[in-house]
């Protein structure tokens, strides 16, 4: 098969590494497309080194802008080089402007879309990100979600089960494989190494970017103060460019720098910064893949957000969402800091997101959609005669595959007190259910 790859910033690399690397271990032939969204060599290539992964075959450079210019400049790009390339399927990973792009483009083109970390729902549309995986998942063809939550959600929008792949999230594949060549190796960044978080106590590792967060002067004046009254912590704070940026606009970076408790540094490798969560006692972000890392390494983590479309990180009990309210943030870290059992048992939340084998999984999936020939996007003629959607009680024991074969239908989602994913051997007795009967 031949299998393209669209990314452009940092943690569609990180996410994307393993996929990349189960793809060349099964021999398929790889077209690797760099957005060039993310372009610093700490937010960019770092990820190549430390990841080993391939040099993109091509980097469209479109660089910083607004939303519209970046994903016309992307659109423009990989529409180029899909056209030239002739490829079987187009992978793209998550919520950022390479996702929305790459799958517009690729379904314009018929050439089905694999969406990796499908079905994630914030429910908030003012995010760009929710507004690009929606986008994604109405392009695509083939869904590989990280939880239950996830497929539900994407059921719950009318998308056929059978295209639904539950892998878990390639976040765990990157966190197992790589904390362990991380911890036998020394610290690149010498700005963390001169830190010595072995000796360090109390780490807190933060992140923030979100765009809600950092281009808005109050909510970040609100989260730094919180930052200042947590000084019993060793705050560890690899800053993304973007923030650096608005708070440099906003005057408040040098006030930052001169605090004691609080260690400014550059954005890290991938293997120095898994190290560093390793060692933190808690984390403090807005980040996505920081609160599937923080459950991963059962580093207790506090969201500075007011939803997250990763929802069962809450329900574990490893996240809370604390928003930007320097009290809540203060009081929920301290409560974490001094309250042993409450930090023990957020350490303790299983992880919803699977057991490091994604990649694995996704190209399992793609190479049985390519062998049965359901990779093609074709218009049916008869669709609007060919099923009736139906709701139905059903009393007996019955498992979805057995009564779709038995009714010749699709079951697209079932309730009891709550609704479930139709997987093959769920149990239908005493649900309702609604599914497509075909003519
Ligand atoms: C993007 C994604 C976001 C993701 C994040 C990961 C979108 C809409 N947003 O946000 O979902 O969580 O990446 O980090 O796709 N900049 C640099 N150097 C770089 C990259 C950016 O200086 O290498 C600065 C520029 O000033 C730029 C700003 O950061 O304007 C924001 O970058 P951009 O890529 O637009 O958005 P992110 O905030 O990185
Ligand atoms: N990360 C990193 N170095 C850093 C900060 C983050 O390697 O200095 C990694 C982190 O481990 C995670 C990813 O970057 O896997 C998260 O990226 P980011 O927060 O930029 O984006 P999001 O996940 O919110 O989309």
């Amino acid at each position: 098969m031949k299998i393209a790859i669209v990314l452009g910033t940092r943690p569609e690399i990180i996410k994307m590494a393993s996929v990349i690397d189960e793809i060349k271990k099964r021999n398929h032939e790889l077209v690797l497309i760099h957005t060039g969204q993310h372009y610093d060599k700490e937010m960019s290539e770092n990820f190549f080194i430390d990841l080993n992964l391939p040099t993109p075959n091509y980097n469209i450079h479109v660089g910083s802008g607004s939303h519209g210019k970046q994903t016309g400049l992307m659109m423009e790009g990989i529409e180029e080089v899909l056209v030239d390339e002739k490829v079987d399927i187009v992978l793209v990973q998550g919520d950022t402007n390479a996702v929305l792009a790459g799958a517009l483009v690729s379904s314009k083109l018929h050439i089905p879309v694999g969406h990796v970390e499908a079905g994630l729902r914030s429910f908030d549309e003012s995010m760009p990100e929710e507004i690009n995986r929606k986008a994604a998942d109405v392009c695509s063809k083939m869904y590989f979600v990280p939880t239950e939550e996830s497929a539900i959600n994407l059921a719950s929008e009318d998308i056929s089960r059978k295209k639904i792949f539950l892998t878990g999230n390639t976040i765990v594949d990157a966190c197992y494989r790589n904390l362990k060549i991380a911890e036998k190796k020394e610290i690149t960044e010498e700005s963390l190494a001169n830190l010595n978080i072995d000796k360090l106590n109390n780490i807190l590792t933060l992140t923030i970017h979100r765009a809600e967060n950092v281009d808005d002067e109050k909510r970040l004046k609100s989260i730094i103060e919180a930052l200042k009254k947590l000084n019993s912590m060793n705050i560890i704070f690899p800053i993304h460019p973007r923030t650096k940026k608005t708070l440099e606009n906003f005057g408040l970076l040098k006030d930052l720098e001169n605090l004691n408790h609080i260690h400014i540094i550059k954005p890290v490798g991938y293997l120095d910064f898994l190290l560093l969560l390793s060692k933190s006692s808690l984390i403090l972000t807005d980040s996505g893949g920081l609160q599937e890392e923080a459950i991963t390494l059962n580093v207790p983590a506090l969201t500075l957000r007011y939803n997250t479309e990763r929802p069962e990180t809450v329900t574990a009990g490893g996240n809370i969402l604390v928003g930007s309210d320097t009290k809540k943030i203060v009081d929920t870290a301290n409560k974490i800091l001094e309250d042993e059992k409450f930090k023990e048992a957020m350490k303790k939340a299983s992880n919803p997101y699977g057991d490091g084998s994604s990649a694995f999984k996704i190209l399992d999936a793609i190479e049985s959609f390519y062998k049965n020939d359901l990779l093609t996007i074709e218009s049916p003629d008869d669709i609007m005669l060919s099923f009736n959607r139906k709701i139905s009680i059903i009393g007996n024991d019955i498992t979805v595959k057995e009564f779709e074969n038995k009714f010749n239908a699709l079951v697209k989602i079932a309730y009891s007190n709550k609704m479930h994913f139709p997987y093959d051997d769920l149990n239908l007795k005493d649900m309702t259910v609604v599914f497509d009967e075909y003519n």
